[in-house]
């Protein structure tokens, strides 16, 4: 049995780094062999590269920043290594996060706290390290002033104070909301209560150890207008405190920068098909998955929970256009604002500064039919291996199919469902059919190219008993050629450029 019709196909767009790792099947299937399946392959370097785009971008508008790796997307310690070789920041979201990003280098007053009420010890362990604070809510400031007074912090905490209640144009992802409604955020402080705030701050237990930095906000979408609307909203409310005497020269707008993992067409191409095939009655996902696509009369179909891969803009683009947008009621752009008013830029990107840095490798175990007839590719992996997956959405990303000896035989195409090694019905790694050039045999690998960015390890557990993913970070010797390292033995020294860098900065 084969699935009949033929899909639209949705191959990965790769980095040349990315190309060279795969097409070193010898390399690859020695790691999997020695290392197991699932193997979480990084490429540290990659990080670099993006912290370089992303700063000519500042650099070009004159814009002062600071790049704060949120380093939740990935637990590599090879890629703490790499933000500490780039000179960036870190934006922990946890005590182990801080301990990490302290541990590989990252220098105290570079790294920002962020995240929902936060643990004491969290707290302190920042406050002892001059770490940014960002203020999660007003019961967080009491006890943050009273944790500094309790243990007698030597000069003042900065913090600096998310917002939120911002009014959105869109919803989910990127679905353009029925109407323009203020968010229901479950992080920061409602604008509404920024009267409070200051009469917190005022208070003269809280003025003598805390220390009003800026604001801050993450918007849970990948919209440029809203990030815009955000900024003109809290601009004002950050000059009024400058006014007010705090010494308020920092505005963060947390992370969220998209990343383009397959080209547009591609995608445009595939949501055409299956939108018809719903129409027509005739889905082609395993067990008529739909994620969520709605068909409503004349509406253009959404997006359903796939990851939007027709955005105007993905990574430094997306911060490009940010700052070359005018607010409403501006005739300035975001970079001239921030520029005339002496304001430095944080961003937080997570997923978009490790684009390009991962891979998750598996072994093919066989396959088989479904009772129902469907071909199916078993894989030495699961779905919490693959957070999309996990989160009943599809990483709409095709693998690729590295068998140790490419033969130039001509083969019959092979179009399969794939499923992973849990007891679970829903563990599934792709409930779209995926057409490979061959049929995948025993001990082939198979690759999901660009998942270091919550893909790899976000959601990872130990089902089943079985151990966490092992992960080697792969670095470039001076001849040329690939190198590995288990991650956590992995060092900034690996990397080339560190030879002309002064480290204790
Ligand atoms: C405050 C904050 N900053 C940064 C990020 C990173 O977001 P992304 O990986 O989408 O860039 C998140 C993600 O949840 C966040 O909550």
């Amino acid at each position: 049995v084969a699935i009949k019709v033929a899909r639209p196909q949705l191959p990965a767009i790769l980095s040349p780094k990315t190309k060279q790792v795969l097409s070193s099947p010898d390399l690859l299937h020695d790691l999997v062999d020695s290392l197991g399946s699932p193997l979480s392959i990084l490429i540290p370097t990659g990080l670099c590269d993006n912290v370089t785009a992303f700063r000519n971008i500042f650099q070009a508008r004159g814009v002062q920043e600071r790049i704060w790796y949120a380093c939740k997307v990935n637990k590599s310690e090879a890629l703490l290594e790499a933000a500490s070789d780039a000179d960036i920041g870190v934006d922990a979201a946890s005590l182990w996060e801080l301990r990490a990003a302290l541990g590989h280098g990252i220098p105290g007053p570079r790294i920002g706290i962020s995240g929902p009420i936060k643990d004491e010890r969290l707290l302190l362990l920042a406050m002892q390290h001059g770490s940014t604070i960002t203020i999660d809510a007003l019961a967080e400031v009491c006890t943050l002033a009273q944790l500094a007074t309790r243990t007698s912090a030597a000069s003042p905490v900065p913090i600096l104070v998310r917002l939120s209640g911002f009014a959105l144009t869109t919803t989910g992802r990127s679905e353009p909301a029925p109407t323009q409604q203020p968010e229901n955020g479950r992080f920061g402080l409602p604008l509404g209560q920024l009267g409070q705030l200051f009469s917190l701050l005022r208070d003269p237990s809280v003025a003598c150890v805390l220390e009003l930095h800026g604001f801050a906000f993450h918007i849970d979408n990948l919209t440029v207008a809203d990030r815009v609307t955000s900024f003109a909203q809290v601009l004002p409310v950050l000059l009024e405190a400058r006014e007010a005497g705090y010494p308020c020269y920092e505005l963060d707008i947390g992370g969220g920068f998209p990343v383009q993992y397959i080209s547009r067409d591609d995608w445009t191409a595939f949501h055409h098909a299956y939108v018809d095939a719903l129409v027509q009655g005739t889905p082609f996902m395993f067990r008529d998955k739909s994620f969520g696509i709605g068909i409503t009369g004349a509406q253009a179909p959404n997006r359903g929970n796939f990851y939007p891969h027709d955005l105007p803009a993905y990574g430094g683009r997306f911060l490009q256009a940010f700052l070359d947008s005018r607010p409403h009621g501006h005739d300035d752009t975001v970079a001239d604002l921030l520029r005339r008013h002496s304001i430095r830029l944080t961003i937080e990107p997570g997923r978009a500064l490790i684009d390009q840095t991962g891979l998750t490798m598996c072994r093919v175990r066989g396959d088989k039919l479904s009772s129902g007839g469907d071909p199916l590719l078993v894989c030495g992996m699961n779905v919490s291996n693959l957070y999309e997956q996990f989160t009943g959405s599809e990483y709409t990303v095709d693998p690729l199919l590295i068998s140790r000896t490419p033969t130039d035989d001509v083969f019959q195409p092979f179009t399969c469902y794939l499923t992973g090694n849990l007891c679970l019905e829903t563990d599934m790694l792709s409930w779209r059919p995926i057409t490979f050039p061959r049929r995948p045999q025993t001990g082939d690998l198979l690759a999901f190219a660009n998942t270091a960015g919550y893909m790899m390890d976000f959601a990872e557990s130990r089902m089943h008993q079985m151990p966490p993913p092992r992960k080697v970070a792969l670095f470039e010797k001076a001849d040329g050629c690939w190198a590995w390292k288990l991650d956590d033995e992995f060092s900034r020294l690996d990397l080339t450029s560190t030879a002309s860098k002064a480290l204790y900065r």
